[in-house]
């Protein structure tokens, strides 16, 4: 009889079951009310005297072995419902993803890469943290030029020397200096400048500035290179150049775009006058190629320079120039469906 219980043992001790049923029935086979060790129990006092001890001990054993087999069964079971529970049907498929969106300024930004690529240029970057040589003097915009009070500037600590640049212009001077002519490059860019926050104006924006020098560049290629520009950016093809004023460029312009006067959008933001300018530009002044190690009498360019977030404003009729850098949901979700 002794055997037997031990072949049981050895049989409880291999059982294994993947279902809340086929645990019960082990359990009810061994451990329920006529279940086999109750057969045991009910057989003790048919054993000799002489066998009870090894007779109950082994018992014993068996009965602890089923008791713990449906234990550790029950507790797999349960752990592995609760992986179900937090995991749900793992083959199904999935949530669909949100998908992000770029931010406004990225989008112009990417447009004017890509429009000036497509005519050779390439793209450049400077720091965002200058020197008064790069974002100033080298530009003919020596110490005490009344022009720098153009633009209000902010230095680092106590260092007159060195500034957060105010425009990207200080990377036509780096690249000049890192690359022999023909140049044709723009530079996207933050800029910094001390200026009150209002719908109008920040404190930080973003320029593009463009570059060309090589021999016998003309005026003309100026215009037609910002002709071009305009038709692509904002599909109108009607241009102005009006004299203007930069120290780093002779002569100097600012580039009008004909907006048109359909709508009282158009009315309020042109000034009643159709017009919207867009840019700054100019023949690149020969001071400004001899800082940078270029002969003027051998080469000429043209460079301009353009605000991002202004032109972003014109293109999506935004009106506080602080929504930029506000980053409300609702405002960057509306440019979802652009690339
Ligand atoms: N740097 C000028 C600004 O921040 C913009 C500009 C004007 C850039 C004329 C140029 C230029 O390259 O030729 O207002």
């Amino acid at each position: 009889m002794i055997d037997k219980i031990k072949e049981h043992i050895t049989d409880v001790k291999a059982f294994n079951a993947t279902t809340k049923e086929e645990i019960e029935n082990f359990r009810i086979k061994y451990l329920g009310k006529k279940g086999i060790l109750n057969g045991f129990f009910a057989e003790f006092k048919n054993v000799p005297n002489e066998q009870k001890k090894d007779f109950g001990q082994t018992v014993n054993e068996l009965k602890t072995a089923a008791q713990e087999k449906v234990d550790e069964l029950k507790e797999r079971l349960d752990s592995l419902e609760e992986e179900k529970g937090v995991y749900g049907d793992l083959s199904r498929p999935s949530e669909p993803l949100e998908i992000g969106s770029r931010h406004p300024i990225s989008i112009v930004k990417n447009q004017i890469i890509e429009i000036f690529s497509n005519i050779g240029f390439n793209v450049s970057e400077g720091s965002e943290i200058e020197d008064d040589w790069h974002n100033f003097t080298a530009l003919n915009l020596p110490e005490y030029h009344p022009a720098r009070d153009m633009q209000d500037t902010f230095f680092i600590q106590t260092d007159p020397d060195i500034l957060l640049r105010t425009h990207t212009s200080s990377v036509q001077v780096r690249y000049m200096e890192d690359n022999k002519p023909p140049i044709r490059t723009i530079s996207p860019g933050r800029v910094f400048r001390n200026e009150a926050i209002s719908a109008r104006s920040h404190c930080i924006f973003h320029q593009v500035e463009g570059l060309y020098i090589d021999k016998n560049v003309s005026f003309a290629d100026l215009k037609q290179t910002l002709l071009y520009f305009t038709k692509q950016l904002f599909g109108k093809s009607k241009i102005r150049l009006r004299p203007s004023y930069f120290p780093f460029t002779e002569p100097s312009a600012e580039l009008d775009i004909y907006w048109g006067l359909e709508t009282e959008t158009d009315y309020r933001i042109t000034k009643g006058t159709g017009w919207l300018e867009i840019l700054g530009c100019g023949m690149v002044d020969p001071n400004v190629l001899k800082n940078c190690n270029i002969d003027p009498k051998e080469y000429s360019g043209f460079a301009f320079g353009m605000g991002i977030e202004r032109i972003a404003m014109l293109l999506y009729q935004i009106g506080d120039i602080r929504m930029f850098y506000e980053n409300d949901v609702r405002f960057l979700e509306q440019f979802k469906s652009s690339i």
